[in-house]
């Protein structure tokens, strides 16, 4: 309608499309390819991190010596934070890779990916889990439809206002609404992305009873994509604003699922779920607040 209006011809209409198509991915492209100096840091194992392709990837490695792990250089109030990740292939038991939003303070905020390694031919499980006001116990486990450890794949955290959102690609796997009308807590503190390799031996892999076998050591994990879209905002002076409509990742589109969405939320969730603290009886015989409803 509009461009009959302005007298545009189908050519120019089309001619129209393409352009804008093509300024679209360019600066999709653009943003989607961040060299790691740009938004992180390593924060230890210095000596254990390798850089390839311009430091748009990043190796960690992990021995019997370190393991390594960076972290963004701001911290955030709110945001969308993706990063494309490859785990170590075959043998992982007893290895955590781990990808979350964190505050150190001593009001502990957290959101997890926590991907606990397993035997060459066993499954790798991805952990979720949600701390706020330092109390955690939230976790949700996955099998995932995929071997991690054979190619990159996204892992994404959507957090504004109204929930915070868990993606497996473009699946979403896991939601954590706002429910604080209900006295649920909420993560609103700012937090900064961080990127962790290590040897969790006592808890990782059938409870801790698989540990890393060091007789395939070294371990690799890969990582890419190093962009941000987030709310930069410090710890000692947050920002009042991070969850105003400004910011494209707290406008109402981002404020519930999709039907598509949805429907694959319950799909994977179905088929791949393998673990809910919210229907653990023996752990919480009154499911928690959040749970309900
Ligand atoms: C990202 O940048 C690297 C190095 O310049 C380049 O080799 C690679 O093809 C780029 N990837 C994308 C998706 O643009
Ligand atoms: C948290 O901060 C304290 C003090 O600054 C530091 O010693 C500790 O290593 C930090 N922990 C993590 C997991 O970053
Ligand atoms: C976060 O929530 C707490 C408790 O509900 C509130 O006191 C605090 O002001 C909030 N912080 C921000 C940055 O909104
Ligand atoms: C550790 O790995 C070596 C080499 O792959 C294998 O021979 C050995 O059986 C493994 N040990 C365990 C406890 O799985």
């Amino acid at each position: 309608m509009y461009a009959r209006k302005m007298g545009l011809s189908p050519w120019m209409k089309t001619k129209l499309m393409v352009v804008l198509f093509q300024v679209f991915f360019c600066l999709s492209d653009a943003t989607r390819n961040a060299s790691f100096d740009e938004n992180y840091h390593v924060t230890w194992g210095n000596h254990h991190v390798s850089y390839f392709n311009q430091r748009r990837e990043v190796q960690l490695l992990l021995d019997r010596s370190s393991g390594a792990g960076f972290a963004s250089k701001a911290f955030f109030g709110s945001g969308y934070f993706q990063m494309k990740i490859k785990l170590p292939a075959k043998d992982s038991g007893g290895i955590v890779t781990a990808f979350y939003m964190f505050l150190n303070t001593t009001i502990h905020e957290e959101v997890d990916f926590e991907f606990l390694g397993n035997r060459p031919g066993k499954p790798v499980t991805l952990q979720t889990n949600v701390f706020t006001n330092g109390v955690g116990g939230r976790e949700q486990r996955f099998v995932l439809w995929f071997d991690p450890g054979a190619d990159f794949h996204y892992y994404k955290l959507l957090w504004n206002h109204h929930q915070i959102v868990f993606f497996v690609d473009d699946t979403p796997i896991r939601i954590y609404k706002n429910k604080k009308m209900k006295g649920v807590g909420y993560p609103n503190r700012t937090m900064q992305v961080i990127v962790s390799f290590w040897d969790g031996p006592d808890w990782a892999t059938d409870g801790g009873k698989t540990k890393a076998n060091y007789s395939n050591e070294p371990f690799l994990a890969h990582f890419q994509d190093f962009n941000i879209d987030g709310c930069q905002s410090a710890p000692s002076n947050p920002r009042k604003d991070c969850f105003s409509q400004k910011h494209w990742w707290n406008t109402k589109n981002f404020w519930h699922l999709s039907s598509r969405q949805r429907h694959a939320y319950e799909d994977v969730r179905k088929k791949h779920m393998n673990y809910d603290y919210c229907t653990d009886k023996n752990r919480y015989p009154t499911p928690l607040p959040e749970c309900v409803g």
